[in-house]
């Protein structure tokens, strides 16, 4: 067993526990110890075989302390002997939520699932999973509960694998991914809120005692007014660089409920997993429910180093190709909608070497014939190219493209179906609604019925036919739109499997699509953010934030979105919202993967010049956003600017990002900002980059300063009204 890394440690040792309900003084036979590199979760195995979450919190240096856990937390009689267990089954001893309930086949809602067995495994070097299976005395039900830790990152994720041998169906009613236990002062939960175009809109708030709920109904689009991320503080606020903070989120692109349940000993119990709303999932005997993975860091020096955690963790084992390169690029919605044809098009090509990014991507409005697509309320589901734009199909547009030396990629929304198309004459059956009931529409359109495995392979064959007719098809901006109303599948028996089945149905696609096309760049749209979670991301590279470009807003955004995801992941285009100058947007852009979604040929000669030499400033410096660590050095909605510092792992190169926010009068950095994450005993120069035409920066590019000053004293970018972005490079001497 390594003890550097991860270990398991089985301690036999019979400590007397005393909090139990029945008079009767239970013992704890055995303990299963997770660690990360910082961080413990203890599983404790009582002498009556309930499983409790006993800990979960910094490491301990002496691994035989964890012994003492149970006295030192010791608390009054809990009416249940169950208010910790790492799995609260409902319909027995339970008086709280539970993670788990059922529905037997025989109509029995009793369920107490004790101890069976735990197994560990080394999946790969710093990657460990622990199996514990519990078990129903009465009925054959039966659940795994995993814990795979990841040690260098400090990461966890859970998930269940429930089954059962009953005679007939069971319904489960509802089916956790995780179950946490917590013990702290108090708990402050950050969560997010939104909308289309005002995505992740913060708000902070002290848990009091009964339950608070994240969740979504959704269906599709899930994260349309919250997603799942969430920041958990324990006993003050969350801070960047203090205190202990939790950040998780469920990975699952469909309903999920988030319930934080402050218990009447104070403790903070986590439910977390798919939603059960109109969800009774019927489960056949023999059958496996695996429940989505809960994810989640800890770290004890506040939120900046539990998302370094997490992106070091996404980019090697979640998003696709997270170590990878991404490709810049030039999107023509908002450049020219619905309103298009080959000739604008070849030109929109030309434009797009002209700028020096890689790509073009055709955004929606290529395809349909019956019901041509020159607006949204038609021809979703007739993925043929337009004949009246596109004669010669997108095959002469990738052919054109290649001539012009750039890459070419596609908008699709494939799960979707609108009323007006030949796909809904043809298979009206593979549509989402309820046939007795008048059609309702979000953005005119309807959802296809992902349960159906037809579905399923139409699904996959749109995106299939694609790549097959057209070799050179470099990229994929996979949409989804609309939200699911009147869910009812034309194709399940059991309708109240429908929500779970939807989102397994996408999955199943997804995987085949990546089975076949392992890399291609795939970006995650969901008419703005409305799909980011980590359940999405392992099949695409990368995520469209907001249809909100407005440079300004989406300063606040990235930096909400940052806290979870990495840079690499956020598509961030420059555009004409907002009324910043260029430079502004493209500053803006530049934090995470660069594009743009304007009209080259009406830039001004001298905006254009930026564009190109921002270009090639960030392929050069690329590197460092994609790869290196991040870190928020001064927070917009707590200054009068956002200051944000990129730095490469081997501390040589950064990348510092200076925004003004407020624009009244006199603002600006009175004084230096602090530098995180550089060597205090290197040397640096800092220099602006970005310069709109001639002007001069104040900044002196030839003056060195130490990491040590850098970080102790910091520097002043000197924003004021007439320097609203300033875009600084961090290089060591020598380098
Ligand atoms: C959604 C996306 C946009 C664009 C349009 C096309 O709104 O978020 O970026 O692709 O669809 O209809």
């Amino acid at each position: 067993m390594k003890r550097s890394i991860l270990s398991l440690l089985a301690i036999c040792c019979y400590i007397f526990v005393s909090a139990q309900s029945n008079g009767l003084q239970l013992k704890t036979t055995e303990q299963l110890v997770l660690e990360t590199k910082n961080q413990a979760l203890v599983l404790q195995i009582e002498e009556n075989k309930d499983v409790n979450m006993a800990y979960l919190g910094p490491k301990l240096h002496n691994k035989q302390e964890y012994n003492m856990l149970a006295s030192a937390y010791k608390q009054a009689d809990d009416y249940t002997g169950m208010y910790k267990a790492a799995y609260t089954a409902s319909g027995s001893r339970n008086l709280l939520e539970p993670a788990i309930s059922v529905i037997h086949a025989d109509g029995n809602q009793s369920l107490d699932l004790k101890y069976v067995k735990h197994q560990q495994r080394e999946i790969e070097p710093n990657v460990t999973q622990l199996k514990v299976t519990v078990k129903d005395a009465v009925y054959a039900l039966e659940v795994d509960l995993y814990y795979q830790v990841y040690a260098a990152e400090n990461v966890i994720e859970q998930w269940a694998v429930i089954k059962h041998q009953e005679k007939g169906t069971i319904e489960l009613t509802k089916y956790a991914s995780a179950n946490l236990n917590i013990k702290a002062e108090s708990f402050w939960l950050k969560h997010y809120h939104g909308d289309w175009a005002m995505e992740m809109q913060p708000e902070e708030t002290k848990l009091t005692h009964g339950i608070k709920t994240i969740d979504s109904k959704l269906g599709t689009r899930a994260n349309l007014f919250q997603p799942s991320a969430f920041i958990l503080s324990f006993n003050e606020p969350s801070h960047e660089d203090v205190g202990s903070v939790l950040l998780g989120g469920l990975e699952w692109g469909g309903n999920f409920k988030l319930d934080f349940e402050l218990d009447p000993q104070d403790n903070l119990r986590i439910l977390a997993g798919m939603n059960n709303h109109a969800s009774n999932y019927v489960l056949k005997a023999n059958e496996e429910f695996i429940t989505p993975k809960f994810l989640y860091t800890l770290s004890n020096n506040g939120t900046g180093e539990a998302s370094r955690n997490l992106h070091n963790w996404s980019r090697k084992y979640k998003l696709l190709d997270g170590q990878g390169e991404r490709l810049t690029l030039l999107n023509n919605w908002e450049a020219t909608y619905f309103d298009f044809n080959e000739n604008k098009l070849f030109s929109l090509l030309k434009d797009t070497k002209k700028l020096g990014v890689d790509l073009f991507l055709l955004d929606d409005g290529w395809f349909g014939n019956k019901y041509p697509r020159n607006g949204d309320t038609s021809s979703l589901g007739d993925w043929e190219e337009n004949k009246e734009k596109l004669p010669n199909g997108l095959i002469s547009l990738i052919k054109e493209a290649s001539s012009n030396d750039v890459k070419f990629g596609i908008w699709v929304e494939p799960e979707m179906v609108s009323p007006k198309s030949e796909l809904y004459e043809r298979h009206p059956d593979w549509v989402v609604k309820q046939e007795n009931r008048p059609e309702y529409y979000f953005r005119s359109q309807l959802v296809l019925d992902l349960s159906n495995p037809k579905v399923q392979d139409f699904v996959f064959k749109t995106l299939d036919d694609l790549f097959i007719k057209n070799p050179g098809l470099a990229y994929v901006k996979w949409d989804c739109n609309a939200v699911i109303y009147n869910a009812h599948s034309p194709y399940l028996k059991e309708q109240a499997n429908f929500y779970v089945d939807y989102v397994r149905g996408l999955y199943k696609v997804l995987e085949r699509i990546r089975g076949k096309y392992p890399k291609i760049p795939m970006m995650l749209c969901s008419g703005g953010g409305g799909r980011v979670d980590y359940g999405s991301l392992q099949y695409f590279t990368e995520y469209w934030p907001s249809d909100n470009t407005d440079p300004l807003e989406r300063i606040f955004m990235q930096y909400e979105y940052s806290y979870f995801y990495p840079a690499i992941a956020s598509s961030n285009h420059v555009t004409d919202w907002g009324k910043q100058p260029i430079k502004f947007r493209v500053d803006v852009a530049m934090m995470g993967k660069m594009g743009f979604d304007i009209v080259v040929s009406e830039l001004p000669e001298k905006d254009l010049q930026f564009c190109q030499q921002a270009v090639q400033n960030y392929n050069q410096l690329k590197d460092v956003i994609w790869h290196g660590d991040q870190f928020r050095l001064a927070n917009p909605r707590e200054e009068d600017y956002a200051s944000i510092l990129y730095v490469n792992k081997n501390k040589d190169t950064g990348l510092l990002f200076n925004y003004l926010v407020n624009y009244r009068y006199n603002t600006g950095t009175a004084g230096p900002i602090k530098l995180k994450g550089l060597d205090p005993n290197k040397q640096y120069r800092l220099e602006e980059i970005n310069l709109y035409d001639q002007s001069v920066s104040p900044i002196d590019k030839n003056q060195l300063y130490s990491g040590d000053f850098l970080m102790k004293v910091g520097f002043n970018p000197q924003l004021k009204a007439s320097r609203k972005s300033v875009v600084l490079k961090v290089t060591a001497n020598g380098v």
